[in-house]
């Protein structure tokens, strides 16, 4: 029986940090009837398919084809898989390889990959990182699966056009369908061109849709991020049973009973209320430092925006802040403790990790490792994170606990999906629109220009 993650906020109540720094219990209960009523309109702009993101996990005619095609490839020797993307394009498959597949997955041997290829995601265009993968990756043995929604950005296209070129010469123009899959928007009628449908329809390319409306962001239970979660040999099955057991939470009109809009109503009030301008996403466990990386950008480009809905100048926006425990408690948490009080906490927690480690009865001569031998470095890693919760709330910081139960698939799928409903529910909040970046656009116009395109 798979088990729900927790949310824990008593270490974020005015009980635990004091009124300037928590929430209390009279702010929850005012701020109740906006939250519902964001629910309202986020339910019927969810019923009218505005926000695709919601169902992707639906969708089981396409994450069936996401898998077979996926058997076929490897099926035909592939042992590199090079996803080549940027942002919302990258994001969510770099933090589910993280989480899901062992450490250090690229450097052990087939066998102890169980087969699984190994995962380069190219989310720059550093000549130096490109031609040492480049070097890594035998074109004969390796699949290119280039993701761009909008099929224009300047950094995955040159990096495609370096591929297929490399392919064309190495393996002929007739070999390239076998060692490139596109992931994109829909080649219909009315939707933007993407540049990446003629390139599929040059070579024969496999091609994924991304749907129109599922923004980069939230695209990871998209072909974006499950083609590579299927190369990857990852649970997609569990994945999405995680997906539809916290949609069922996260659907319900009840702010203390739906764990995305309470820590959306938390997290806004810290903002807003409390000075709390930065929210640190951190991890105790290596396999989700790059689900904070992942964080960071759905909060970092969904909620900052300088207008409101009502065209209303505002500035909104959380600065997300990704840390990793107990790593960083050697780094950042002097500034967290001691620092100015303007950071909310996100601590990601597990209940067991699938491994034990304990550290041996040795340097008996050294009395003062007595407290170290014939423990676990499990239990070392549990009572780090109840040192810094603890610190914490002797220096009056808020902390948000969230424990999954280990880290599998379903954890993962539930995390994630509710991360992107919290993120919708603060969007409403804010009262900005949590689904655009027109703050990226002049950057990439200008740097167009600048390389003699169009503006
Ligand atoms: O969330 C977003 O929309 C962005 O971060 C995009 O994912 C990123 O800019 C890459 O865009 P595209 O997938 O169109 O290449």
């Amino acid at each position: 029986m798979e088990q729900d993650i927790r949310i824990d906020i008593s270490r974020a109540k005015s009980s635990a940090v004091g009124k300037a720094n928590g929430v209390s219990s009279d702010e929850l209960r005012d701020i109740e009837s906006r939250v519902l009523a964001s629910h309202a309109i986020l339910e019927e702009e969810r019923q009218q398919g505005i926000y695709g993101f919601y169902d992707l996990y639906k969708d089981t005619a396409t994450l069936e084809r996401v898998k077979q095609s996926a058997a076929r490839f490897l099926k035909n020797g592939i042992e590199n898989l090079v996803v080549l993307g940027i942002g919302g394009s990258a994001l969510g498959i770099t933090a589910l390889n993280t989480a899901l597949n062992l450490p250090y997955h690229n450097l052990l041997s087939k066998a102890s990959r169980k087969g699984k290829p190994r995962l380069f995601v190219m989310d720059n265009i550093d000549p130096v990182t490109f031609r040492t993968m480049l070097r890594l990756c035998p074109p004969r043995k390796t699949l290119y699966n280039v993701i761009s929604k909008s099929g224009g950005t300047a950094e995955t296209m040159s990096q495609c056009m370096i591929i297929i070129d490399l392919l064309e010469k190495k393996l002929g123009k007739e070999a390239i369908k076998d060692h490139v899959v596109v992931t994109t928007s829909p080649n219909v009628e009315g939707a933007p061109k993407s540049l990446l449908h003629p390139v599929a329809s040059a070579y024969n390319l496999e091609s994924f849709d991304i749907p129109l409306n599922v923004g980069g962001r939230f695209s990871v239970f998209s072909p974006v991020g499950m083609f590579p979660a299927a190369m990857l040999g990852m649970d997609i099955d569990a994945m999405m049973a995680g997906c539809a057991a916290m949609d069922a939470r996260t659907s319900k009109a009840d702010l203390m009973e739906n764990p995305a809009y309470l820590r959306a109503a938390i997290h806004y009030i810290m903002d807003t209320v409390k000075g709390k301008n930065m929210s640190v996403m951190m991890p105790y466990t290596d396999g989700l430092k790059d689900v904070a990386d992942w964080y960071c950008q759905l909060w970092a480009e969904s909620l900052g925006k300088r207008f409101s809905l009502d065209g209303e100048e505002v500035f909104a926006g959380q600065t997300p802040i990704k840390a990793l425990g107990a790593t960083d408690q050697h780094s950042q948490v002097q500034l967290y403790r001691e620092g100015p009080n303007d950071k909310i906490f996100n601590i990601l927690e597990l209940s067991r990790f699938d491994k034990t480690l304990r550290i041996p009865q040795t340097l008996t001569d050294v009395s003062e490792l007595e407290y170290l031998r014939g423990k676990s470095m499990n239990k070392l890693m549990s009572a780090e994170l109840r040192g810094t919760i603890d610190a914490m709330k002797v220096s009056e910081r808020p902390v948000i606990r969230v424990q999954l139960p280990r880290l599998d698939a379903h954890a993962l799928g539930q995390l994630l999906y509710m991360l992107e409903v919290e993120t919708a529910m603060a969007g409403r909040l804010y009262n900005i629109n949590t689904f655009d970046q027109p703050g990226v656009e002049e950057g990439k116009k200008i740097a167009r220009k600048l390389m003699g395109g169009e503006r």
